[in-house]
């Protein structure tokens, strides 16, 4: 899909909005609409990195293995009561992620998207290590780091937290059952030598002020992490802008907001490919559960199908919305990146990584392969038909299809901007 394809598919988000969202509080909306379409005449960001969605997907492949106050409360009273007045699709979520069973790690390994998830897991842990080592260059030596995971489900970063050297974090997640999996992971990470302390909050972070539940409201975060669950927020407006607050009001200046989240306009893109509201491969389904011809900015449902790992309703992001948003509560976006690009650019420093997580599959392999279907591994073939005299050469790749999974992902990084005061003690962000 070409740069206009997207500024088209934008503006048609834009316009379904205007005329039909009656879910959201009009007059923030409205106010955050007006910013975008001010913004798309010039968004020279959506031209260079939006990835073509035409372009055959293009699966991996490497050879061989000052503290800020909190705004006014009226504002924020605001917000809550429009999230409390929302029922939607909180308890369906959090029924569907308490009832995931904890999977041993020999079950995870027989798993045909095992080398996705491993993928996933190693551009998690590349993000979190870009953006620690800002943070640890910009602080003296020994400064602690205190981080959020927000959504952070079983506790799947929690290792990686422990590498990154972090001093505290907060895990926060809307499922008790995931939470509780977390602890005791925390705990037995904790005998194996973590050193990081941790509060565990049991909450809907799309309704729930979460400073007002830390052990200290005053704590100054570094990082902010909402990892494969910053989407869930986009149901309405209060609760995407309750989640951004919540990344935002303790980050200190400087610190970042970072996560992964679907790729709002490769899901239409492929919705528009296949000619219908549903389409997936062999892993992954998808089926569209609102009108795709005039998508709302916020509340434009999918079901989201993925091997037994998730059924859940999921909500589009309109990624324009979201940086619009973020700027509200003093984020600059740094950084928007398909994953596979994140994959190119760092491929060659997390080499190691890569292999050591298991997150690409060797081909040829001795044993049998993940994918089954004839066309899994067309791509590695023809790559080393052209790259390979020695018949010999293993690469490293995934299936075709569980490519095609991974290709609708993009990461996110906003950075806290400072800010100096406005005579009613608000904060005026210093772009
Ligand atoms: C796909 S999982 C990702 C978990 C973890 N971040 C990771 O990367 O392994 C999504 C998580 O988001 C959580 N979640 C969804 N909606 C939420 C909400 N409104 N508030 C808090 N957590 C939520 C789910 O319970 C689930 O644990």
């Amino acid at each position: 899909m070409s740069g206009s394809d997207n500024d088209d598919l934008e503006k048609e988000l834009l316009l379904a909005a205007v005329e039909s969202d009656a879910r959201a509080c009009e007059v923030q909306r409205v106010s955050v609409i007006k910013k975008i379409e001010n913004e798309m005449e010039t968004d020279p960001e959506q031209e260079v990195n939006e990835a073509a969605p035409e372009t055959v997907i293009k699966e991996p492949i490497v050879t061989t293995q000052s503290h800020e106050t909190a705004p006014k409360k009226r504002k924020h009273d605001v917000i809550e009561e429009d999230c409390k007045k929302q029922t939607g699709y909180a308890s369906v979520i959090e029924t569907h992620y308490n009832k995931l069973e904890e999977k041993g790690l020999d079950e995870r390994n027989k798993s045909r998207i095992v080398y996705m998830r491993n993928f996933h897991n190693w551009i998690k842990s590349m993000q979190i290590n870009e953006y620690i080592v800002k943070i640890k260059d910009s602080k003296r030596h020994n400064v602690p780091i205190r981080v959020l995971d927000m959504c952070c489900g079983k506790g799947g970063d929690l290792l990686k937290w422990r590498k990154a050297g972090i001093s505290h974090l907060i895990c926060s997640d809307i499922a008790a059952v995931s939470l509780d999996q977390c602890k005791s992971r925390y705990e037995t990470n904790k005998r194996n030598g973590s050193s990081y302390s941790i509060e565990l909050i049991h909450a809907d972070c799309t309704k729930v002020r979460l400073r007002e539940k830390y052990a200290d409201p005053s704590i100054k975060l570094d990082l902010v992490s909402c990892q494969f669950a910053f989407h869930y927020s986009f149901e309405s407006l209060p609760q995407a802008e309750c989640m951004i607050r919540n990344a935002a009001e303790c980050l200190n200046p400087g610190g970042y907001f970072i996560g992964t989240i679907p790729d709002a306009n490769e899901l239409m893109s492929r919705r528009n490919k296949a000619g219908m509201n549903k389409f997936g491969n062999d892993v992954y389904k998808v089926s569209f559960e609102c009108d795709t011809d005039r998508p709302p900015l916020f509340g434009a449902r999918y079901n989201f199908h993925l091997d037994g790992v998730v059924h859940c309703p999921e909500f589009l992001v309109h990624f324009p919305t979201l940086t619009e948003l973020a700027k509200k509560y003093g984020l600059k976006l740094v950084n928007k990146e398909k994953f596979y690009n994140t994959f190119e650019r760092l491929k060659l420093e997390g080499r190691n990584l890569l292999s050591n997580m298991s997150s690409l599959e060797t081909y040829p392999s001795d044993q049998s392969t993940v994918g089954t279907s004839p066309n899994d591994y067309t791509h590695a073939e023809n790559f080393l038909k052209q790259n390979n005299e020695d018949r010999r050469m293993k690469i490293g790749t995934l299936s075709k299809s569980e490519w095609e999974v991974s290709s609708i992902y993009l990461s996110f990084a906003f950075e806290k901007v400072k800010n100096t005061w406005n005579v009613d003690g608000t904060p005026k962000f210093e772009f």
